[in-house]
């Protein structure tokens, strides 16, 4: 009689694939029984059983439209895995759209990619294509996938379509805070930004700027961990579709080479990853975010290595927050691909990627290019240096971070008054204060909103400007905080500021009057307030780190580590050797 689990029977699932991870029932081969036994029950055969397993982690949820082409992607990524000879098997995890989870995504991100790596781990998957795209989603399944160790391969959901206001071409984000910023200036009225907000969303899909939707896309492509030309395409679109097929079926190839995240993932792909982010003007929450994707594997991203690299890449893609175009416009321009031909003299050509072959392989394989007017060439960049720069001083000991590309050019060095709000919360009593203290040479320090002060490092670090000074035409402040501030928005706000306010870091002691001078050029954050001063008000004030009693916020303020690290969980990154 057949021994059902007997490998040399053809019928039987090879080594690997339906025997990966067998549940414990204390016999390996009644185990193995059981599972096959369970999943026939879906109408699955002996051949398709024995087929390499490539999961399929799924993020579509009715409270995520970022991913809301997902089932025609998960229908596609299936097609690719079957026609390579694999079986697609899909599975839920998490899922985060920025809008929908309370109170701000970040805090739910480490979460998110625990779900990910535990699932990934648990079930018998020989590959896994990772399906996300909103903002935490891609670093969340990244993190996830370096932990787990399985072959792997990110496909994002791709950016939603432009719509279109009174003849303004708009789009989700920026010009969601743009026209928002208009209405709080009462330039426009309750009626039109009512009919701004049918517009700016157009499709399903991720934000259609070069926000951290976006930049994470681009940045997975650039590490390797996702297809070349993979970032780009939007979401409606059939080139989207048959990344999809694609990516399905280079699981199937993954899943025989065996190549790990840890094989495509290193100090290179990081770097060349942080050369992308810092050339298409990306968000600043990609630095938080490939820091914790990069410690998972043990790697640091050093802010120091960031800033050299920030002085060295030219700023070269035209896209909104920092430029003029949408990501269609990139796709149309020839997308990752035809960037990385530009940087191709910064890169690390020999960083291995997903399709086996490596990155300056892949480059070669994209051909020459076209003309187009969204990508430019090194030696005509829109700004000579990155978008990012790392600035230290007194007042952020540990380092603080700005977009410059997104800055108002007349602030890079500044001196001012500080303006103090001490949390969230006292920011939305006071900023639209007819009677506060403030003027447009003044600095906003808002405290309390770094990764556990708030907790979970919301995207509050855009400061509305007050809504006097707004009326009064002014559109750009240095703004700084501990926390972060959304890849769509922009302005002269300086992040991160670490360590933050809820830690005791120096942040936590600025009073209302004190100068900041800022200056960006020579990286520098300074508080004028001496060090014995400081010293008297810490001794006269001193700050207790958040807590709670039970669940997840416990786990969280017990463990989440500080902007630098990646805001990532302690115990999640590999023990220092
Ligand atoms: Fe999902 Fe912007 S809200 S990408």
């Amino acid at each position: 009689m057949a021994n059902p689990n007997d490998p040399k029977d053809p019928k039987v699932a090879p080594p690997g694939g339906l025997s990966r991870g067998l549940t414990s029932y204390g016999d390996a081969g009644f185990s193995l029984f059981l599972r096959k036994a369970f999943i026939k029950g879906a109408g699955y055969t002996d051949d398709a059983l024995g087929r390499p397993v490539i999961g399929i982690a799924s993020t579509a949820s009715g409270f995520n439209p970022c991913h809301g082409n997902a089932p025609a992607l998960l229908e596609a990524v299936r097609r690719g895995v079957m026609l390579a000879g694999g079986l697609p098997v899909e599975f839920p995890t998490i899922s985060l759209h920025e809008s929908f989870a309370h109170p701000t995504s970040m805090f739910l991100r480490n979460l998110m990619s625990m779900d990910t790596e535990e699932m990934i781990r648990a079930q018998p998957m020989d590959a896994v294509v990772l399906v996300g795209g909103c903002d935490k989603t891609v670093p969340a399944q990244l993190m996830g996938a370096a932990s787990a160790g399985v072959p792997a391969i990110e496909l994002v959901t791709g950016s939603m379509l432009t719509g279109s206001h009174e003849g303004a071409r708009v789009g989700a984000c920026t010009d969601c805070r743009r026209y928002w910023a208009r209405y709080r200036a009462e330039e426009i009225d309750a009626a039109e930004i009512a009919r701004v907000n049918d517009q700016l969303v157009a499709s399903v899909g991720t934000c259609s700027v070069m926000g951290t939707a976006s930049t994470m896309a681009c940045v997975a492509e650039a590490l390797g961990m996702a297809l070349p030309g993979s970032a780009s395409p939007p979401a409606v679109t059939a080139d989207r579709i048959r990344v999809a097929e694609r990516s399905g079926a280079q699981a199937v190839a993954l899943a025989k080479s065996r190549l790990s995240p840890a094989d495509i993932i290193t100090a290179k792909s990081v770097e060349n990853a942080l050369r992308v982010l810092l050339a298409i003007g990306g968000s600043t929450n990609g630095i938080v975010h490939l820091t914790a994707i990069a410690g998972r594997l043990g790697l640091d991203v050093d802010l120091a290595r960031l800033d050299e690299l920030g002085r060295e890449t030219p700023v070269l893609v035209d896209l909104k927050p920092s430029g003029q175009h949408y990501m269609e416009d990139f796709h149309h321009a020839g997308g990752v691909p035809a960037l990385l031909r530009e940087l191709k003299p910064l890169l690390h050509l020999d960083a291995m990627t997903v399709t086996g072959r490596t990155l300056g392989e892949e480059i070669d394989a994209s051909g020459p290019g076209f003309a187009q007017d969204v990508i430019r060439p090194l030696a005509r960049p829109i700004y000579a240096q990155g978008g990012i720069a790392v600035l230290r001083g007194n007042l952020a000991p540990g380092g603080a971070i700005i977009k410059q590309s997104a800055a108002d050019a007349r602030l890079m060095r500044h001196e001012g008054r500080a303006v103090v709000f001490e949390n969230a919360a006292d920011l939305a009593a006071c900023i639209d204060a007819e009677d506060l203290d403030v003027t447009a040479d003044d600095i906003l320090v808002l405290k309390n909103i770094g990764p556990k002060g708030a907790p979970g490092m919301p995207e509050a670090g855009y400061l509305p400007i007050p809504r006097k000074l707004a009326r009064a035409g002014v559109k750009d402040m240095v703004r700084i905080s501990d926390g972060r501030m959304s890849g769509t928005a922009a302005g002269t706000i300086v992040l991160h500021v670490t360590p933050e306010s809820a830690m005791g870091g120096p942040l936590a002691y600025v009073r209302t009057g004190d100068r900041i001078r800022l200056d960006v050029p020579a990286r520098h954050l300074e508080l004028a307030v001496s060090d014995e001063e400081l010293s008297r008000r810490r001794a006269a004030n001193p700050v207790a780190a958040p807590t709670a009693a039970r669940g997840y916020l416990k786990l969280f303020l017990e463990s989440v580590t500080q902007a630098d690290q990646g805001v990532d969980f302690d115990f999640l990154r590999p023990p220092r050797a």
